[in-house]
């Protein structure tokens, strides 16, 4: 089993899928990860939809650019925020994406492949009706899962030095200083 770290690490968005289902145990582990994150007061504000029904699928993804994703995933999670739990919007939201990582780490770690879904949004009202999710539940994303096709997968990140500063905002985060 890798670290924490090696898995944050070594995470990358998986955007295709090979045919095989996603077991009942890995869903079961998936949700206990999103379960576990931290949120404010602990109100765990999140709501899950575990999407396998290959209609649902086919009907969800008419609701994105990013169809082809959809359509090639066996599992997808549909995360809401419970607007009857919340406390303070914006880190209702912090929290549902902490759940979110975890979901996605856990993936990692299970030898699934899984990517975050935001463009979806675009079209939430849709994706609330083909789902028959009641008004009070706001779309935070969709999470596309499957056993990744074996493939190179890169990604790249601004320096820490660009994003960090010491003590002051005027001075710069090194490494060194
Ligand atoms: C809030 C959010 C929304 C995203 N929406 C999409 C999306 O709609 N479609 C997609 O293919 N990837 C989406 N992604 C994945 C990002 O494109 C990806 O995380 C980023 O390019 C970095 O690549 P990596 O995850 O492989 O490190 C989203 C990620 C986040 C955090």
């Amino acid at each position: 089993m890798s670290t924490t770290i090696e898995t944050i690490l070594s995470r990358r968005s998986v955007r295709e899928y090979t045919d095989e289902p996603v077991s009942e145990k890995d869903i079961n582990t998936i949700l206990d990860c999103a379960r576990w994150a931290p949120s404010g007061l602990n109100n765990q504000p999140w709501k899950f939809i575990v999407i396998q029904d290959e209609n649902t699928i086919k009907d969800l993804a008419q609701c994105t650019h990013y169809s082809t994703i959809v359509l090639g995933s066996k599992l997808l999670i549909a995360v809401y925020l419970d607007n009857s739990e919340m406390y303070h919007h914006d880190k209702d939201v912090m929290a549902i994406g902490a759940s979110i990582q975890n979901m996605l780490l856990a993936c990692v770690e299970l030898g699934l492949g899984s990517v975050w879904l935001g463009e979806i949004l675009k079209q939430a009202e849709k994706v609330n009706s083909i789902l028959e999710v009641p008004e009070i539940y706001e779309l935070m994303a969709v999470i596309a899962i499957g056993k990744p096709v074996k493939k190179e997968r890169t990604s790249s990140r601004k320096s820490v030095s660009e994003l960090t500063f010491k003590n002051k905002f005027d001075n710069k985060w090194t490494g060194s200083n």
